[in-house]
C-alpha cells in the first residue's frame, strides 16, 4: 500500500458525553473530537470508561447525555451508512471457531458485501498470510488478535476501533501488531486505541485522551504531556566520577541526589548540564533518563490524595537516595 496523505476534516465529535450504570457514573461530561486521519489513543485504568466511550461511539451503546457525531451523523440508533465506515475490534472477538482463518475472514467479508480480494488483503496485511489454512481454534493467542485484526479490516472501514488489541499478547507479537497498526495509519485511516500500556500509546499515537473516573484529565500529544508534566530529566554519573559537589555546581542542576553508586543530576535543562558535565567526565559514563508518558499518566490519573498527605514530596525517588538540594 503507498502511503497516503492524511484527509481533512473531522472524524469525532463528543461534547459533553454521559453515562450511568445505576449508581456507577461511568462518564461524567466527555468532549473532544477526533481529525480524520489521526491515531487517537484513549488512556486510563482498569474501570475508568475507556470501553463504554468507545462502545457509545461505534453505536454500540446509547449515551444518557451529551451528544457523538461520527462523519457527521450519529451513531444511535444504529446507522447502516455509518457502520460500513466503521471496523470494530471488541475486547472480546467473535470467531467462527470451527473454520479455518481464510473461511472465517471470508464469511466475514461476505456478510459485509466485501470480496475475496478484501479478505486476502487483510489476513496478508496482519501478517497471517501463511495461516489461511489453520483452524481458527488451533491459533495462538497473538495469531487470534491478529484475525480479530483482520476481522475488523476486511471491508476497508475509514474509521478503526481496536479496544486494548495487545491485553494478552507477548512482546513479540506485540511488536508486530503495531507494525500492522502503523501501516494502517500511513493508509490515512482513522484509528480510535485504547490500551492501558503507555509505551504503547507513546510509540503510536498522535494524541491520547487520559480518562479516569469517567472524566478526560488530559488531552494531547505524548510529547507535550510528557513536557506538561515539566518533570525533570535524570542524569546519572558513576559516584567515583564526580562529587556530589561538582555535579551541583553544573550549571542548569536544580537537584542532586546518591543513589547506590551514582550522583543523579535532575534538571529541565539536560543538554546544558551534559555539555559542562562533559568538562568534567568522559560522556559515555553518563546515562541519561528523561521523563515518559508513565510518569505524566501516573500523576494525572492517581487518585487525590487524603489532605494529610499531601505534603509528601512528590519525587519518588526522595526518599531512596540521600538528598542535597541546591
Ligand atoms: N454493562 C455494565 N453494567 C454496569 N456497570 C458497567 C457496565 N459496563 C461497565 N460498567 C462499569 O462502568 C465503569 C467503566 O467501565 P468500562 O467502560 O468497562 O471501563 P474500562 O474499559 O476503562 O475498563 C466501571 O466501573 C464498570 O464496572
Ligand atoms: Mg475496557
Amino acid at each position: 500500500m503507498t502511503p497516503q496523505p492524511r484527509p481533512a476534516g473531522t472524524a469525532i465529535v463528543l461534547d459533553g458525553v454521559s453515562k450511568h450504570y445505576g449508581e456507577v457514573r461511568a462518564l461524567d461530561g466527555v468532549s473532544f473530537s477526533v481529525a480524520q486521519g489521526e491515531f487517537f489513543g484513549v488512556l486510563g485504568p482498569n474501570g475508568a470508561g475507556k470501553t463504554t466511550l468507545v462502545e457509545i461511539v461505534e453505536g454500540m451503546r446509547k449515551a444518557d447525555g451529551g451528544t457523538v457525531t461520527v462523519f457527521g451523523m450519529s451513531p444511535w440508533p444504529r446507522n447502516t451508512a455509518l457502520l460500513r465506515r466503521i471496523g470494530v475490534q471488541t475486547q472480546t472477538s467473535a470467531f467462527f471457531t470451527r473454520l479455518t482463518a481464510w473461511e472465517h475472514l471470508e464469511t466475514v467479508a461476505a456478510l459485509h458485501g466485501a470480496d475475496r480480494d478484501a479478505a486476502r488483503h487483510a489476513l496478508e496485511l496482519v501478517g497471517l498470510g501463511g495461516k489461511e489454512r489453520s483452524r481458527v481454534d488451533d491459533l495462538s493467542g497473538g495469531q487470534r488478535q491478529r484475525l480479530a485484526l483482520a476481522t475488523a479490516l476486511v471491508h476497508q472501514p475509514d474509521l478503526i476501533f481496536l479496544d486494548e488489541p495487545t491485553a494478552a499478547l507477548d512482546p513479540e507479537a506485540r511488536r508486530s501488531l503495531w507494525a500492522v497498526l502503523r501501516e494502517l495509519r500511513g493508509e490515512g485511516r482513522t484509528i480510535v486505541y485504547t490500551t492501558h500500556y503507555l509505551d504503547e500509546a507513546e510509540a503510536l499515537c498522535d494524541r491520547v485522551a487520559i480518562i479516569a473516573g469517567g472524566k478526560v484529565v488530559a488531552l494531547d500529544s505524548p510529547g507535550a504531556l510528557i513536557r506538561s508534566m515539566a518533570a525533570p530529566a535524570r542524569l546519572l554519573i558513576p559516584a567515583d566520577r564526580i562529587t556530589v559537589e561538582q555535579a551541583r555546581a553544573l550549571d542548569g542542576a536544580e537537584r542532586v541526589l546518591v543513589e547506590g553508586g551514582e550522583v543523579v543530576i535532575e534538571t529541565r535543562h539536560a543538554n546544558r548540564v551534559l555539555v559542562e558535565a562533559a568538562a568534567l567526565v568522559d560522556m559515555d559514563a553518563i546515562q541519561t533518563r528523561t521523563a515518559t508518558l508513565e510518569d505524566a499518566y501516573l500523576r494525572l490519573t492517581a487518585t487525590p490524595p487524603p489532605a494529610a498527605a499531601e505534603e509528601r514530596p512528590t519525587a519518588p525517588t526522595a526518599a531512596a537516595g540521600t538528598e542535597h538540594r541546591r
